[in-house]
């Protein structure tokens, strides 16, 4: 349709049916018989015209449910204009890719794009026409359940993934209509940093702050395209995310440039009222429409609120035509209107859910993300470390844990992912080490489960184990620890921990399973721990108990086949940690791009007790950004500049030599920090600005370079302008954050 005719189309509009457009209703309003119902109608206390008016449906998914829905919608619909289907597509449809928080340790994203081209096909297929993805909060504090959603703690490189995540589900703008979904970034801004890692908390940070560190993934993500923007819950500057003029309109419309369409999240309007901005349900959908919020999701405040604040002269009809021309553009862009079905079909459905190229991009970025976080030598003076195994000796391996031999690999947030197609770890070993395995679960996941609720692919139950019961698990688990040649556990955090609804205050692996392992540990034979999460646990206690340890994340549907992989030595692991690993919960928030405060504490010239640092734990975290083990190892050599002085108009390039000093071939993530030594205001320690992932075989040296230019140095200055400032800057380059060989320059004026 031309801009002509979406116009006439509007214009043809009545004020309900324009108010209609801006309302979204979840699948329990559309019955499967395709009729909506009235029940959950009557809950939410919702005009039953609008219901049927309703213009977007959330997480109504699956090709025969949602055609079934069209065709009744449009039945019924006088201008017959397309209901929209959002779903949650974050990390995969069917077939689910490790977290974001595992696959940002890959370092890899053109593999990253591929996997979300695969995510956008199958959801496509099932009538899928905007996902609420990706999820764009930089992430620093691990009591935040939902760093399962986040590529982690980097702005930069979360841009960098933000990217490829919107152009894998989009692909080219014009081609939307026939392939690919429409992306809807969250959350917009800042949910990352809510006080004490509590879920829906207060966001209150200097402008500054979020404009350097919070803000640049979504800028990346709306430079890139994206169709739509999700406010986040929390406030910024005591005012919520749905009702923030200066974030939704001076910010994201006015500065950005975004044309797309704003859509709550989860019931955010209503919760104007208890947040303590709006009186009451009238109030919130007057803030909402004039802060520039497009579509209501889940809540009758639009739906009951903007026709009557119109006819009282309380809200411009100009508003609610602005939007819902943004929901009508939007199906337009998507090609609604000449085929509302798209390419929605059960014989696409089959052949793409978990199709075997899906699983097989699934297997490759689960085996880049896992991170191999030790990997001691099996005897002090033995050359051979504990992993990997050997597949063709005879040895016994025990593998014990409640994650041993289990499906729930997705994590809390692929709610459409099919947990039946997951490989079990166990199911995994036993393909390569037939006759090898011993299996025990030790214990469950938690001792007690109550607190969890239950959510998607993630029951909690009411744990309710008897002691008798644990005791017989754990004796068993030692037997076949006993029995065995080494051990493999594996352990980790419930599915539900993290997530949404998921904040801890003790990130430490759940007690039953740390003194499962004390007690295995016990036995004496050398013992592998792989661990699963949906954050950067506390491993402190679990790295001294154990020989190797992996993080696997949730993994998704193949990440057994990955582990089994990189631990029997078909592939060599090269994730690197994308957010760092605290040394104990009381270090959180913690992250390697911060200020250095007057008194460092390796460096201040103060008596040790009067440098910043705890009394009672390192300052270090266990795990730094960046951080990761392979098979091989790297040799570094000095870092080189081709002129120690930058003019602004010009570049220089930094190189340097790095070695496989080993027998081994593998892919080395070499990575380019930049330290900004003195500035109008202070600088971090040291700031990503560039990486490469080298593959080197066995002895190969490569010389790795980068080029720096000024536009790379710029940062929000003291005056709030955005550019750089003449004077000395360090650039880093290694293996990590905290191993890197140093060289610096000088930008001149
Ligand atoms: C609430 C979550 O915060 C958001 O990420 C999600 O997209 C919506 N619910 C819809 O499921």
């Amino acid at each position: 349709m031309s801009n002509e005719e979406l116009q006439a189309l509007l214009g043809s509009l009545t004020l309900e049916e324009k108010v209609g457009q801006l309302v979204q209703l979840s699948g329990e309003f559309f019955a499967d018989d395709a009729e909506m119902l009235t029940g959950p109608q009557e809950k939410l206390g919702i005009d039953a015209q609008m219901v049927a008016n309703c213009g977007s449906a959330l997480n109504v998914v699956g090709a025969e449910r949602t055609r079934k829905v069209q065709e009744a919608y449009l039945a019924k619909s006088r201008h017959k204009i397309p209901l929209l289907f959002m779903a949650d597509v974050v990390y995969g449809y069917k077939t689910a890719f490790p977290i974001p928080l595992g696959f940002a340790a890959s370092w890899d994203p053109e593999l990253v794009r591929r996997c979300y081209v695969a995510s956008a096909a199958e959801a496509r297929a099932a009538g899928v026409h905007v996902t609420f993805a990706p999820m764009l909060d930089v992430v620093r504090d691990a009591r935040w359940g939902r760093c399962l959603e986040s590529t982690g703690e980097d702005p930069w490189l979360q841009s960098t993934y933000a990217r490829v995540m919107v152009e894998g589900f989009q692909g080219s703008e014009p081609d939307l209509a026939h392939s690919g979904i429409a992306s809807c970034i969250k959350h917009f801004a800042g949910y990352g940093a809510v006080e004490a890692g509590r879920e829906y908390n207060t966001v209150d940070m200097s402008e500054r702050r979020l404009r350097e560190m919070y803000l640049p993934p979504y800028k990346a993500a709306i430079d890139a395209g994206c169709e739509a923007v999700m406010p986040s819950f929390n406030t910024i500057d005591e005012v919520p995310a749905t009702a923030n003029t200066w974030l939704l309109d001076d910010v994201l419309r006015e500065e950005w440039g975004f044309g797309g369409a704003v859509i709550t999240d989860y019931a955010a309007i209503q919760e104007l009222v208890p947040h303590g901005v709006a009186k009451d349900c009238d109030d919130a959908a007057r803030l909402a429409l004039e802060a520039g919020v497009d579509i209501d999701m889940k809540t009758a405040c639009y739906a009951n609120g903007l026709v009557k604040l119109v006819r009282a002269g309380e809200v411009s009809e100009e508003l609610v035509d602005r939007a819902c021309m943004r929901v009508l553009s939007l199906k337009n862009k998507l090609g609604l209107f000449e085929d509302p079905y798209r390419d929605v079909s059960v014989e696409a459905e089959a052949e793409l859910f978990l199709a075997p190229e899906h699983r097989e991009l699934a297997r490759r970025l689960a085996g880049e993300s896992i991170v191999m976080l030790k990997n001691d030598r099996v005897a002090p003076d033995a050359p051979a470390k504990t992993l990997p195994l050997d597949p063709a000796s005879s040895e016994k391996i025990a593998l014990i844990g409640p994650y041993s031999d289990t499906r729930s690999l997705v994590g809390l947030w692929a709610v459409h992912a099919d947990v039946d197609g997951v490989v079990t770890l166990r199911q995994a070993f036993e393909e390569v080490a037939p006759g090898r395995i011993l299996h025990a679960e030790g214990c469950p996941l938690l001792e007690d489960e109550s607190a969890l609720g239950t959510f998607a692919n993630a029951a909690g139950g009411d744990g309710g184990f008897k002691t008798d019961q644990l005791a017989e698990m754990r004796a068993e688990a030692l037997e076949v620890a006993a029995q065995a040649d080494v051990v493999v556990m594996a352990l980790g955090e419930h599915p539900l921990e993290s997530g949404e609804g998921g904040s801890k205050t003790d990130l430490r692996l759940p007690r039953i399973q740390r003194e499962l392992l004390a007690d295995v540990r016990e036995v004496g034979k050398p013992v592998i721990v792989v661990v699963f999460s949906g954050r950067t646990p506390v491993l402190e206690d679990v790295s001294r108990q154990c020989d190797a340890l992996l993080e696997a994340w949730f993994p998704g549907t193949e990440g057994p086949h990955a582990l089994a992989d990189i631990m029997f030595g078909r592939v060599n692991p090269s994730g690197r940690t994308a957010m760092t690993f605290p040394y104990a919960t009381g270090q959180v928030p913690i992250y390697y791009n911060a200020f250095n405060t007057g008194r460092p504490e390796k460096t201040s010239g103060h008596s040790n007790r009067f440098t910043s640092r705890y009394v009672d734990c390192p300052t270090a975290p266990l795990y730094p950004f960046g951080y990761g083990l392979s098979y091989h190892s790297c040799r570094y050599g000095a870092v080189r500049l081709s002129s120690d002085e930058l003019e602004p108009g010009g570049s220089i390039v930094v190189s340097v030599e790095v070695e496989n000093a080993s027998d081994i071939a593998g892919a080395e993530i070499v990575q380019l920090y930049i330290r900004d030594v003195s500035g109008s205001v202070v600088r971090p320690v040291l700031e990503l600005k560039g990486f490469e992932r080298v593959y080197l075989r066995p002895r190969e040296s490569r010389e790795v370079s980068f080029v720096i230019d000024e536009p790379m140095l710029r940062f929000w200055r003291r005056d709030m302008t955005f550019g750089s400032e003449p004077g000395v800057f360090e650039v880093h380059i290694g293996p990590s954050s905290s191993d890197t060989g140093m060289a610096s320059f000088e930008l001149k004026n």
